[in-house]
């Protein structure tokens, strides 16, 4: 990690779960709730990438919220209590298990840990209170400053704009391949946090290092 200052982290599904557990889900859905899940993340990235070419931004709430509308309509379900269960994995986020430990290795190395995400600062926030990291980030960047969304190199540029830094003394973490594409296409060192065990994407710069969770972190540490 020679010259690196700046750990960024992607928030959802990087640091942040985007799904629950599908018992509550399934009694609504007809046992659909894991395909509802699916479909609604699948959704929502496509929308975020289509309004970011047509240029008409909108926030990631409201783009998260249309998705599930999309969703639904594709499983055949229509049921408002859907939206109860299922916004709060975005507005209320909830950590996954390796972060706390993760972020405090990264910090206790001298590393500063920053937050890029296509999410609203209000949900950003909310997620990095609720998990307890809040003194371990230095920075909760959100696209909303620059009104368009991964991988726009826009969206990059406002890391090494806030911090004044190269950049080359960034290391943007990520699980979704697509981000870590972006972010090594912009320029930065990259960490694909490779935690659903997916093939390696044939598509931008092969990241500088892959993980299967921040539990590896201690192996490129030094
Ligand atoms: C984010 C999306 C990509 O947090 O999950 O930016």
């Amino acid at each position: 990690m020679q010259g690196i200052k700046v750990c960024l982290f992607d928030a959802f599904g990087t640091l942040f779960k985007v799904k629950l557990p599908v018992e509550k889900l399934d009694q609504l859905t007809e046992g659909q709730g894991e395909r509802l899940l699916a479909i609604w993340r699948n959704k929502q990235l496509e929308y975020t990438w289509l309004r970011g070419l047509m240029g008409d931004y909108v926030s990631f709430d409201q783009v998260t919220e249309e998705a599930l509308t999309y969703a639904l309509r594709e499983i055949k379900v229509e049921e408002p209590k859907v939206y109860d269960i299922l916004m709060p994995v975005y507005r209320q986020p909830e950590a996954f298990s390796d972060v706390l430990p993760g972020l405090k290795a990264l910090n206790q190395t001298g590393y500063q840990v920053a937050i890029l995400s296509n999410g609203t600062k209000a949900m950003l926030e909310a997620g990095v209170t609720k998990t307890g990291i809040s003194q371990l980030v230095s920075a909760v960047l959100s696209v909303e400053e620059v009104r368009t969304f991964k991988p726009n190199p826009k969206v990059y540029q406002m890391s090494a704009d806030f911090f004044g830094l190269d950049k080359s003394a960034f290391l943007f973490f990520s699980s979704n391949r697509w981000d870590i594409a972006g972010a090594a296409t912009f320029g930065f060192s990259t960490a694909w946090v490779n935690r659903n065990q997916l093939v390696p994407e044939v598509l931008g710069p092969t990241p500088t290092y892959t993980l299967s969770s921040l539990h590896e972190l201690s192996s490129i540490l030094y």
